[in-house]
């Protein structure tokens, strides 16, 4: 490998909806996500990461050291030994990496498989959480492909966290002296503070009989040696410790005999268990775990049978999920990531929000009242029931102003106070996630669901009502121009206009040093109008004529404060600072155009039969876009502003200062569309399309099958170079763009609309839709060389006016064609 460019690290198996890695060594880990319900795990492609249960601050089931040397260890490893030779390996290359002479490692949708040979001795892992269940599977098959018998020593390996990661990390005093494990029948149980507080342990269990065990991370190790080298590994011997204190840990020791050609199956199961406060002890009074309730469990999973159909289970399910939006296009890149991966990848953002990832740790955040809804518009066609009862815990953490907290814990969903409120895009978020949940599902009956104000009993008032708050919490804080105020941030987290923070390491978001600024936001501007018009069709459709036409006229009146104090004249400024100067204008030396109050503008329909949208998005195209994307701002600034905040923090291409921050790109692919311009929003679609963006591997880094948060800018030395993968709202965002926008299939509340802006030189496409329980089967015929919109639809056979399918009958299969003539 020395020397030569490899551009590329493996391949797509699109029919296996896989991700397979040919070489161990990716540019950065390339992970994966376990888990789809209440245990998840992150897993590398080298079986790094860990797991957790609910919460990866609260509740981390096993540890994990970021930012280490190298970036990925520590993980669900297991070791293999040759007891002839002494010879011992690790099967996932990491932590021993060995020069293995075969490797393989296949993301699929919630498992991950890593294959690997070395002198004939073959071996395959498989780790899933099945559906339904708190444990965590290491399906292996162990195989003997020489001409001998051959005995082998597998060695299993985890570390066990002590519950809270942030406390674990730090607390030593306390930590090393905490520790307890029971093993009984094989089973090692980490039970630590189980015998004050908590009524939760885990389990790690293995469905061959031991040769031996550890539970002492030192002595599995011995003194002065890491994963690579450990002592029980290179002897052979287990020690049979029993953790007190220090760093309790999982190991089992299976002896295996395998004759030429023979291969073996052995189970490991990694869980989390929960016991009534009750029935904690058995016998009861003693501080031994009562093991009744979980002995089952793991008897279940650690049989074949039940491993293989809890595989299959899982397999069937993302079937089924999938199958709610197939497209068959001209375009390879784009059938892969709406069909399979950018699907995945919304299930995940959904899920984790932007807590979890190997950029970020588990304990920074929690789940983001905007980042939450947002990643409801990439996930509510798939399972619209988990999105209601998403948008109602949102909807409990918002404040009796109005407002919201930044964040919320997923354990306890409660608001977090450490980071509190003042983010003043944060409420119009809830009224675009509701309103994407309500197209999709129908279901306006939530609009009465009774949903309390930050968690407090009796303050409960119908979901309409915080939506209504919501936007009267904008008009409630209106600048002077009559734009909204910014307050803390707004969807720029680095747009700190009133924090002017000159002490290092003082939190830009969360301290306010200056008060009674006037600083206010083009794109919130924007977004209100948006919220404002979605508000108002709500209204509507509960019959509220009154409340209809004063949301409407309220989004005009904030469309005209746009025009009169938001247009730079070739593009939307985008903010005023605290003493009112514009930020985001041909007036400032650096950050002159913006690309969010551009996208967010013309999302809500500013600008676009004034003329000024297509004057803007030509601004973009020339001052922004580059082959990797388009960045943030322009030009990116070369020190730090004290009244701008974080933003000019970073150096110049990354992150907000001018990094191609990938979550507003699909802004500008949807407003493109709305123009009308399909090549153009087809072209920016394809600039960070990941799967597009394989080929240059090597120059990207992240993994090509997700979406990255960043990708550097024109002004950084690493150009092109992307961070920050799979939690970011880019997952949903490219969703929205490509599936409702450029290929134009699209909820509304009254059907679903087919009104693709395709390119130019496609000759049309097709896809299945499941829409509230009716299959549409979909054909956009077209030309070559034709652009423009639908001119004709015919839906079974019937030509139907406009563009919307009216709603099906439940059940029925449709034929839909739609013509562009
Ligand atoms: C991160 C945050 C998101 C914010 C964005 C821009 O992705 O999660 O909330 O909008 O950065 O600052
Ligand atoms: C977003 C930004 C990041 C900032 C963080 C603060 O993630 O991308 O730069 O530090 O928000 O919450």
């Amino acid at each position: 490998m020395s020397g030569e460019i490899i551009l590329k690290f493996g391949h797509f198996d699109d029919e296996n909806r896989e991700y397979v890695i040919e070489s161990p060594d990716t540019p950065l880990p390339w992970i994966n996500y376990l888990g789809l319900e209440e245990m998840y795990g992150i897993c590398s492609n080298t079986a790094g990461g860990y797991s957790f249960y609910k919460d990866a601050r609260l509740r981390r089931i096993t540890r994990y050291r970021y930012n280490n040397a190298p970036f990925d260890i520590g993980g669900r490893y297991l070791y293999l030994r040759d007891n002839d030779s002494g010879a011992f390996w690790s099967p996932s290359w990491q932590p021993v990496k060995t020069d293995l002479d075969s490797y393989e490692c296949r993301h699929g949708l919630s498992y991950t498989t890593i294959s690997s040979k070395y002198r004939g001795i073959s071996s395959e892992m498989t780790y899933f959480i099945p559906l339904g269940e708190t444990v965590e599977i290491w399906k292996t098959v162990i195989g003997n492909q020489t001409t001998k018998e051959v005995n082998l020593s597998l060695f299993s390996s985890v570390e066990f966290c002590l519950w809270d990661a942030q406390d674990d990390a730090t607390n030593f005093q306390r930590n090393f002296s905490t520790g307890q494990v029971e093993v009984e029948d094989g089973v090692i149980y980490h039970k630590t503070e189980y015998r004050e507080r908590r009524n939760h342990f885990a389990y790690f269990a293995c469905s061959m009989p031991l040769a031996g065990f550890d539970t002492q991370r030192d002595e599995f190790l011995g003194k002065y040696r890491g994963f690579d080298k450990p002592l029980v590994v290179e002897s052979g011997q287990s020690r049979n410790s029993i953790a007190n204190g220090w760093a309790p840990h999982g190991s089992h020791h299976v002896l295996l005999n395998l004759k030429p050609g023979e291969s073996k199956e052995v189970i490991f199961a990694l869980g989390y268990f929960e016991n009534d406060e009750q029935e904690k002890f058995d016998p009861p009074g003693s501080q031994i775990i009562n093991k009744s309730h979980v002995r089952p469990v793991i008897d279940k999973w650690l049989n074949k049978d039940q491993v293989d159909l809890g595989f299959r289970q899982l397999k069937d399910y993302w079937n089924e999920l999938l199958s709610v939006l197939q497209v068959q296009t001209p375009d390879a890149d784009t059938n892969r990531m709406v069909n399979i991966w950018n699907a995945y990848q919304c299930m995940v953002t959904f899920n984790m929000s932007r807590s979890t990832s190997f950029y970020e740790s588990g304990i920074g955040r929690g789940m983001g009242f905007r980042d939450s809804n947002q990643d409801l518009f990439g996930f509510v066609h798939m399972i619209p029931e988990k999105a209601r009862q998403r948008i109602i815990d949102i909807a409990s953490t918002q404040l009796e102003t109005g407002g919201a907290y930044h964040q919320y814990q997923p354990l306890t969903k409660r608001g977090n106070n450490d980071i509190g409120s003042g983010f003043n895009d944060d409420p119009l978020w809830l009224i675009l996630g509701v309103a994407s949940y309500i197209k999709e599902s129908g279901d306006l009956a939530i609009l009465d669901a009774l949903v309390p104000y930050d968690n407090k009993e009796g303050s409960e008032v119908p979901l309409y009502e915080h939506l209504v708050r919501s936007l009267n919490y904008t008009l409630e804080r209106l600048g002077p121009h009559d734009l909204p105020l910014i307050g803390r941030a707004d969807w720029n987290d680095c747009l700190n206009l009133n924090c002017f923070s000159t002490t290092p390491g003082e939190p830009f978001q969360t301290t306010e040093n200056q008060s009674g600024g006037v600083a206010e936001s083009v794109m919130i501007a924007g977004q209100f109008v948006l919220a404002a018009e979605e508000l108002s069709a709500m209204a509507a459709l509960r019959g509220n004529d009154a409340e209809e036409s004063e949301f409407m006229k309220r989004a005009e009146q904030m469309t005209a404060a746009i025009l009169e104090h938001g247009w730079d004249g070739k593009w939307f400024k985008r903010a005023y600072d605290f003493y009112s100067n514009p930020i985001g204008s041909s007036a400032n030396s650096e950050g002159q155009i913006f690309i969010e109050s551009q996208g967010m503008c013309i999302m809500a329909g500013v600008g676009i039969k004034s003329g000024q949208a297509s004057i803007a998005l030509e601004s973009v195209n020339e001052r922004l876009a580059t082959e990797h994307g388009i960045v943030l701002q322009q030009p990116a600034y070369t020190r730090y502003y004290p009244e701008l905040g974080e933003i000019s923090s970073y150096p110049p291409g990354y992150k907000e200062n001018a990094g191609i921050f990938c979550h507003t790109n699909p802004w500008i692919m949807i407003s493109e569309a709305m123009c009308s311009n399909g090549d153009r929003a087809f072209d920016y679609y394809k600039r960070i399309n990941p799967s597009k963006r394989e080929a240059i591997s090597e120059v990207h880094k992240c993994e090509p099958y997700v979406y990255s948060q960043m990708i550097a800018g024109k002004d950084a030395p690493t150009h092109g170079e992307a961070k920050n993968s799979w939690l970011s709202g880019t997952a949903a965002l490219n969703f929205t763009a490509i599936s409702q926008w450029i290929l134009g299939i699209r909820p509304t509340y009254e059907g679903l609309i087919i009104d693709p802006v395709i390119p130019s030189s496609w000759t049309g496409f097709q896809a299945t839709r499941k829409f509230r329980g009716t299959t549409y089967n979909i054909t956009v015929e077209k030309e070559a060389g034709v652009s423009g919109r639908v001119t004709e639809l015919i839906v079974d056979s019937v030509p139907v006016s406009g563009n919307i399918i009216p709603v099906g009958r439940p059940g029925n299969t449709v034929t839909v064609i739609a013509k562009i003539v």
